[in-house]
């Protein structure tokens, strides 16, 4: 079972030039899973959370690729919050662990990498049936 302490932050390429900057990501370097899905969350009003759910099989690496972010990660045990605010700079999170997006920035862009197409059954959106299967997998 995975702990919030394998939530990684992982280091991204940032290539600067006069003209602005570009941050490549290669998949077998810096994610630590195969990729099957890239999507995006924008458009995010203010206050407004995201999240509150984690995934039997789902693997994802974050990054704010604009503006920031707090990701709340849970391992059933004990709980850490990261902020997210470097386009070059991506937050792993594991199978079972439980996430939350919140204080998104005005203007906030969330760019998730993801080791599976989407999958309801995938899912556990309530907080006690997840405390549940991380107690019973310890
Ligand atoms: P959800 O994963 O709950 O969003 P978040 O974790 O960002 O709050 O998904 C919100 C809705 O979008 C839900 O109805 C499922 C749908 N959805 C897709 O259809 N495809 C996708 O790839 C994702 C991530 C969500």
């Amino acid at each position: 079972m995975a702990t919030v302490e394998d939530c990684r932050l992982i280091d991204l390429p940032k290539i600067s030039t006069r003209q602005g900057a570009l941050t490549p990501i290669y998949g077998k370097e810096h994610v630590p899973f195969d990729i099957a899905r890239v999507y995006y969350l924008y458009d995010v009003p203010g206050g407004e959370s995201r999240g509150g759910h984690a995934h039997k099989a789902l693997q994802q690496l974050i990054v704010s690729v604009m503006g920031a972010f707090d990701v709340i990660v849970d391992d059933g045990f004990k709980r850490k919050r990261v902020r997210l605010d470097r386009a070059y700079c991506g937050l792993y999170i594991p199978r079972m662990i439980w996430r939350e997006l919140e204080n998104f920035s005005s203007g906030g862009i969330c760019l998730v990498l993801a080791s599976h197409p989407y999958d309801e059954a995938d899912y556990i959106r309530d907080h006690q049936e997840f405390l549940r299967a991380a107690n019973a997998s310890i």
